[in-house]
């Protein structure tokens, strides 16, 4: 059966937010990059790369139900930030918002008696329960160290072993 156009209108919307996190991250990455941070741009570069995947998912969804896939413009991201963990708290806010778009999406699917997208959907819900848990590591590590560079580039390093 193929995806009704309220869910794939709803889906489109996703990706485009999808992207629009892709682009933050790696706008944040740049960001690290010039703090001469380069384990925390690394990190934000893998999530960059992790939030085209998920647009991917959704675009790839969206043409299996035979739907149609129409990309909007990105909004730009911000530039600049204050400091490591002032990053980390929009990450943390940003992923709080994504969720609750998931979940509207849910809603969407539930609504519909769609049930191959709210099947589809639940590995976001479920992708979503770890995007926030690791913002929120991050930045609670980030707030105890505060104004302790020695701390800060121990952790820097840790966060190069992300892949
Ligand atoms: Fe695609 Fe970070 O949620």
């Amino acid at each position: 059966m193929a995806i009704a156009k309220e869910m794939q209108d709803a889906i489109n919307e996703q990706i485009n937010a999808e992207l629009y996190s892709a682009y933050l991250y790696l706008s944040m990455s740049s960001w690290f990059e010039d703090q001469n941070l380069s384990g925390f741009s690394n990190w934000m570069r893998c999530q960059y790369l992790e939030e085209t995947m998920h647009a991917m998912k959704m675009y790839n969804f969206v043409n299996e139900r035979g739907g149609r896939v129409t990309l909007k413009p990105i909004a730009g991201p911000e530039v600049d930030w204050e400091a490591p963990d002032t990053v980390f708290e929009q990450v943390a806010e940003h992923e709080a918002h994504v969720t609750a778009l998931i979940n509207n999406l849910v809603t969407i699917a539930r609504k519909l008696n769609d049930y191959a997208s709210e099947s589809f959907l639940l590995w976001f819900v479920d992708e979503q329960v770890e995007e926030e848990d690791t913002a929120d590591d991050i930045l609670t590590r980030l707030q105890m160290i505060k104004g302790d560079n020695n701390a800060l580039y121990t952790l820097d390093t840790e966060m190069k072993g992300r892949v």
